[in-house]
């Protein structure tokens, strides 16, 4: 008769024989309350232009954006992320600090027929300016002083409309601050801000500068957007922004910066958001339509990764198939 072996004394396995001790043990959980979908609005009737390197999503006017609204409330999804095309762009990005201005106008027809749906506006310029650039141009580059300006009367102007939040992506210095003395002296001191705090010079926006036809006509966004070598910058952009008001901090791009997520979430006590972008998103569509990768399954490795970095909010184009998933529609 043989003696059992000793080793392996500890079994890793006994909690992963049954599904349900390992969902009882799992340390990461993703809700449809996480996250926020992003939408592009055009000008127009009846108009969906399919966005070619996004495959599923669509710059769409004002009214059928109404209509996508209501699919993804009844989908689970309750927060979205409004960009904006606009009708003509000029050379500083005032056309986006109208009352008819297209976010403005899609705010409120989104306000008008579902109330509930919670409206986060972008703030910049780039698909305002001809330049492509997020500010006014000053001797070839972007001013950051006055840039400030017309950033703060697009938020004031969005507030106005009815959005529940802005978040500015814009990455000029000051903009919190600036941001939010003009919300409050103009009444709106209730509507909190969601920072772009940690956003870097990615090639992953490749495909959303189609979507919003944003992209730069000269140079690049390196002297504002963050050097992709860095993370202590990092925290000193969040810490920065917290102290100028930021209610919450997002890192973006997401994937190929969970470090830069997780030391965020370690080091300050503030909700984070990271902004799963346009590149993440095609990635996974191209490597699932060419069958390299079952694309549902990769879709939630990536999602469930981001959380377990630390991120409490996620900003994706896959919102509405991740929810449908978690509420056993799909
Ligand atoms: C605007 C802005 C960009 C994205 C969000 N807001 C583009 C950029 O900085 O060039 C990118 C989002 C994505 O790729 O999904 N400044």
């Amino acid at each position: 008769m043989s003696l059992r072996p000793l080793f392996p004394e500890t079994r890793m396995r006994r909690l992963r024989y049954s599904k349900v001790v390992r969902d009882m043990v799992a340390e990461t959980s993703l809700s449809a309350d996480d996250l926020i979908m992003p939408l592009f609005v055009c000008p127009g009737e009846k108009v969906q232009n399919p966005i070619k390197s996004m495959p599923g999503n669509d710059q769409l006017s004002v009214d059928l954006l109404v209509e996508k609204c209501g699919e993804l409330l009844e989908a689970g999804v309750r927060s979205v992320l409004l960009f904006g095309i606009p009708e003509s762009k000029d050379e500083d990005g005032s056309v986006a600090t109208h009352d008819h201005s297209i976010v403005q106008v899609a705010v409120r027809a989104i306000k008008a027929k579902y109330p509930k749906m919670f409206i986060i506006a972008d703030i910049c310029n780039c698909e305002y300016t001809t330049h492509g650039h997020c500010g006014t141009i000053v001797d070839g580059d972007v001013d950051n002083d006055q840039t400030l300006v017309t950033l703060s009367a697009q938020a004031v102007s969005l507030a106005k409309a009815g959005v529940d939040m802005v978040a500015p992506s814009d990455m000029m210095d000051g903009r919190v601050g600036h941001m939010r003395k003009a919300l409050d002296e103009n009444g709106y001191e209730k509507i909190p801000l969601m920072a772009y705090s940690a956003k870097y010079a990615s090639g992953f926006y490749g495909p959303f500068r189609d979507a919003a036809e944003s992209a730069p006509q000269f140079g690049d966004r390196s002297t504002y957007q963050m050097d992709i070598r860095n993370s202590d910058e990092a925290l000193r952009e969040v810490e920065m922004d917290i102290a100028e008001g930021a209610d919450i901090v997002m890192v973006k791009p997401a994937l190929s910066y969970l470090d830069v997520i997780y030391r965020v979430k370690h080091e300050f006590n503030v909700p984070v958001a990271a902004y799963n972008v346009s590149g993440e998103f095609s990635m996974i569509k191209a490597a699932a339509a060419n069958d390299w990768i079952d694309g549902n399954r990769v879709m939630m490795e990536v999602m469930t990764s981001i959380k377990r970095a630390g991120a409490d909010i996620i900003i994706t184009y896959h919102a509405k198939d991740v929810a449908e998933i978690l509420n056993g529609k799909k």
